[in-house]
């Protein structure tokens, strides 16, 4: 089969690779029909995630068939069109009983991580039974790829950490895919204002389509004292961090009223500056977290009662044996006016 290969910072690769088979009774095999590319896939190839190694198949995101399923498996038999969720979870171990997926014993974040992942053929997926959604009839397929990790990453690391009300005032600091999927999945909560900040102009465009009440371009204008102006100084109920830098956790801080919360959903590599000194008197709340994928099912009947459309954020589309024209688009997202791209197997 046919795989996109980690080869080392910078490198990557389309590569005739062996198809993958049954390792354990719990492994399901499935075929790929969509998948697509993930910023933290990016992030890989630049060698920030040392844990990825050369050789690596990469990607966590996809939507497929199941091709041949392992004799412990009981709820997918071959010829089951499949969603494949970022996260591996056993279901048995202590944080799998408590729905903290991400941190499985014997799973968490390892597609296209740890294990090979879904930029391929066809993909070895531990525990299916726990880590695959079986797909309802008629879905929108190209909408359920943005289930395997954005939309549940914005809806329980941004809103549910972030514990948005109706009525409430928030920002969104980041418009990528996944601040798009918070500013989706906020609504399901009837915020009253949702701020969008990003730099890139036909993002927060598209923001206010998908929802935004007001913008905030960073670059030529200064968010915190134009958030703070727009709340009358008081600042917003919920402050969520979508981008992963210190000058966005910052905004996020500044920008938190008496009572609110910060919810932090970027992937840091560096320290960031705490202003203790300023916050310890505000009451507020500052969340963190590796999504767990346990809003799945939720996020699964939205999209049936057609309540939200994921759908909307693909930009682009490719042959999956394109991948490599795909990563170039994606890689350069502003300049493409890029926001997901699905590629078709
Ligand atoms: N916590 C989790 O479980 C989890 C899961 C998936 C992704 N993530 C992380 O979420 C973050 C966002 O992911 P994405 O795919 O949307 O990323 P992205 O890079 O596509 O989007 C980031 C956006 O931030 C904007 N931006 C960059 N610097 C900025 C600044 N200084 N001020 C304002 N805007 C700025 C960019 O223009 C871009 O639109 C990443 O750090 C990613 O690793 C976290
Ligand atoms: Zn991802
Ligand atoms: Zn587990």
């Amino acid at each position: 089969m046919k795989a996109l290969v980690y080869n080392g910072p910078g490198q990557k690769d389309w590569v005739e690779k062996e198809k993958p088979g049954i390792q354990k009774p719990t492994d399901v095999i499935v075929k790929i029909t969509k998948t697509t590319i993930c910023g933290t896939d990016l992030h890989i190839l630049k060698g920030d995630v040392p844990a990825v190694t050369p050789g690596r198949t990469l990607g966590h995101e996809g939507v497929g068939v199941v091709e041949e399923v392992g004799n412990a498996v009981v709820n997918f038999k071959p010829g089951d069109p499949v969603l494949i969720s970022c996260v591996t979870s056993c279901g048995k171990c202590a944080n799998c009983k408590r729905q903290l997926y991400a941190h499985c014993s014997d799973g968490g974040w390892i597609l296209g991580h740890l294990i090979d992942g879904t930029q391929a053929e066809y993909v070895r997926i531990p525990h299916g039974d726990n880590s695959l959604y079986p797909i309802p009839e008629g879905a929108d397929e190209e909408a359920l790829v943005m289930l395997s990790d954005i939309m549940p990453t914005g809806l329980e690391i941004g809103v549910q950490y972030g514990r948005v009300k109706p009525g409430d005032t928030i920002a969104i600091v980041g418009a990528g895919p996944v601040g798009m999927s918070v500013l989706l999945t906020s609504q399901f909560y009837s915020p009253g204002r949702i701020i969008m900040v990003d730099m890139d102009p036909a993002r927060l465009e598209l923001a206010k389509q998908f929802g935004a009440t007001d913008t905030v371009q960073v670059g030529s204008e200064d968010a915190v004292e134009k958030i703070m102006a727009m709340t009358d100084g008081l600042g917003v109920d919920v402050a969520i961090e979508a981008v992963g830098v210190p000058a966005t956790f910052d905004i996020c801080q500044k920008i938190v009223s008496a009572g609110g919360n910060v919810a932090n959903v970027g992937v840091h590599g560096t320290p960031v500056e705490l202003h203790i000194e300023e916050l310890w008197i505000k009451n507020i709340n500052i969340s963190m977290g590796l999504v767990s994928t346990n809003t799945t099912p939720m996020l699964l009947k939205t999209l049936g009662a057609g309540k939200v459309d994921p759908g909307k954020l693909v930009t682009h589309r490719f042959a999956l044996d394109k991948i490599i024209d795909a990563y170039e688009v994606f890689g350069n997202a502003a300049r493409e006016k890029a926001m997901k791209v699905i590629l078709n197997a």
